[in-house]
């Protein structure tokens, strides 16, 4: 089978490759990647020499470069995680929201559509549920609920997921879709809130809260996903959504906390600063399709989890700190300096 995963040097898409390269040793593997400030060629260093992987620069919105490949290539699947990632930066910043994570899908299925493939899977987010109420832990996100956005990011990957539904009914691709919850894990970019309150915890510097802290999220691991996802593109239907999550919801507050405390560090370094616009309350998933029809169950507790990713951290110091200059630190002195 040959597989085009698209961002794959980001966090979710390596983290991908290095499982599919693993459980399935005979499979070919294309990345696809603009290696923006996300994407890290260093991620994929591991798999580099391996025969069955393949590497190229570009970018899928760019519809020259993306059917060149695919007509060179010719691909059974292909996995979607190319997007821009951070709501922080669509609130910032919406258009190359808007160009990468809905004009780029475009871009995909066209090709497939005229190449040809057996699936084509999008890797969507929760996100595009909305978000939940405090004060109903009954409440989770069913695949039949409306597809609504808080941000602009949000608001891209609904339209990615409309137009990936639109091409299924009108041309009959074969597509399907997963929406998942926060993940966490190795290669995970500090901008987000695991790897950053790390990565300024190991520093002493203050580790800023948005509003509260009461914000809930519903954390998976990442291998979890990688695994679901898995089974989705070899057994899950085609014009079908899975929601992905493992219950295993935490306030911000709680996340951050356990990380000081595993990294024996004060509570005192919890700075709150300005809340997030249009933050999301509560996010939830209901796996129980997932579970149902393909037996997907998360392996791993946030507990052990948690201990991983930061175990993680401390052994790959090079990595973080390595993708933390330059643009990095514009960004930060840019969200964070006065907030
Ligand atoms: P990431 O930001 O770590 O990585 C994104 C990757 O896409 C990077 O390697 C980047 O270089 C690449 N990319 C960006 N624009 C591109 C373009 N125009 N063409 C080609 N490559 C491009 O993101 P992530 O956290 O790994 O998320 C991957 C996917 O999973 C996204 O679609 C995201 O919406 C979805 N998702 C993420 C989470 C999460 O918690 N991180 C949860 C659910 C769904
Ligand atoms: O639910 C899936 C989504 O999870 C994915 O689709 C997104 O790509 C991914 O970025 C993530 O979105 P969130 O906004 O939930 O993740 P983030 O890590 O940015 O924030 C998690 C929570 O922590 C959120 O409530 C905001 C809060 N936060 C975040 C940062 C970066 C803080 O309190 N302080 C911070 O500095």
């Amino acid at each position: 089978m040959k597989i085009l995963v698209t961002g794959a040097a980001g966090f979710i898409g390596s983290n991908f490759v290095f499982y599919m390269l693993d459980k399935h040793p005979d499979y070919e593997i294309i990345a696809l990647d603009a290696l923006t400030y996300a994407g890290n060629l260093e991620t994929l260093k591991l798999v580099m020499n391996n025969e069955n992987f393949t590497f190229v620069r570009g970018d899928i919105a760019d519809r020259e470069c993306v059917f060149n490949l695919f007509e060179s290539a010719g691909f059974d699947v292909v996995v979607n995680f190319a997007a821009e990632s951070h709501v922080d930066r669509s609130i910032e910043d919406p258009g190359i929201f808007l160009k990468t994570n809905i004009l780029g899908t475009q871009v995909l299925m066209d090709a497939a559509r005229k190449f040809g493939v057996k699936r084509f899977h999008q890797v969507g987010t929760d996100e595009v549920y909305g978000d939940l109420p405090l004060d109903r832990p009954d409440l989770f996100f069913t695949e039949d609920m409306p597809v609504t956005a808080s941000s602009p990011y949000s608001a891209s990957k609904a339209s990615a997921d409309l137009l990936v539904m639109a091409y299924y009914r009108t041309y009959g691709l074969p597509v399907s879709i997963s929406r998942c919850s926060n993940n966490y894990g190795p290669y995970q970019f500090p901008e987000k809130l695991i790897p950053l309150m790390i990565a300024n915890a190991l520093a002493d510097k203050p580790l800023p809260v948005y509003g509260t802290g009461e914000n809930v999220r519903d954390w998976l691991y990442v291998e979890d996903h990688c695994k679901a996802i898995d089974m989705i593109i070899h057994n899950g239907k085609i014009g079908e959504v899975y929601n992905i999550g493992g219950h295993n919801e935490r306030t911000n507050l709680e996340v951050v906390k356990t990380i000081l405390r595993q990294l024996n560090k004060p509570d005192s370094l919890i700075t709150f600063v300005g809340d997030r616009k249009g933050h999301d309350l509560r996010y939830a998933i209901d796996p129980a399709k997932i579970s149902g029809e393909l037996g997907w169950l998360p392996d791993t507790s946030f507990d052990v989890g948690i201990k991983k990713t930061i175990d993680w951290y401390l052994e790959n110091e090079a990595w973080w700190k390595n993708v933390m200059t330059g643009e990095y630190q514009e960004y930060y002195n840019k969200m964070y300096g006065d907030r």
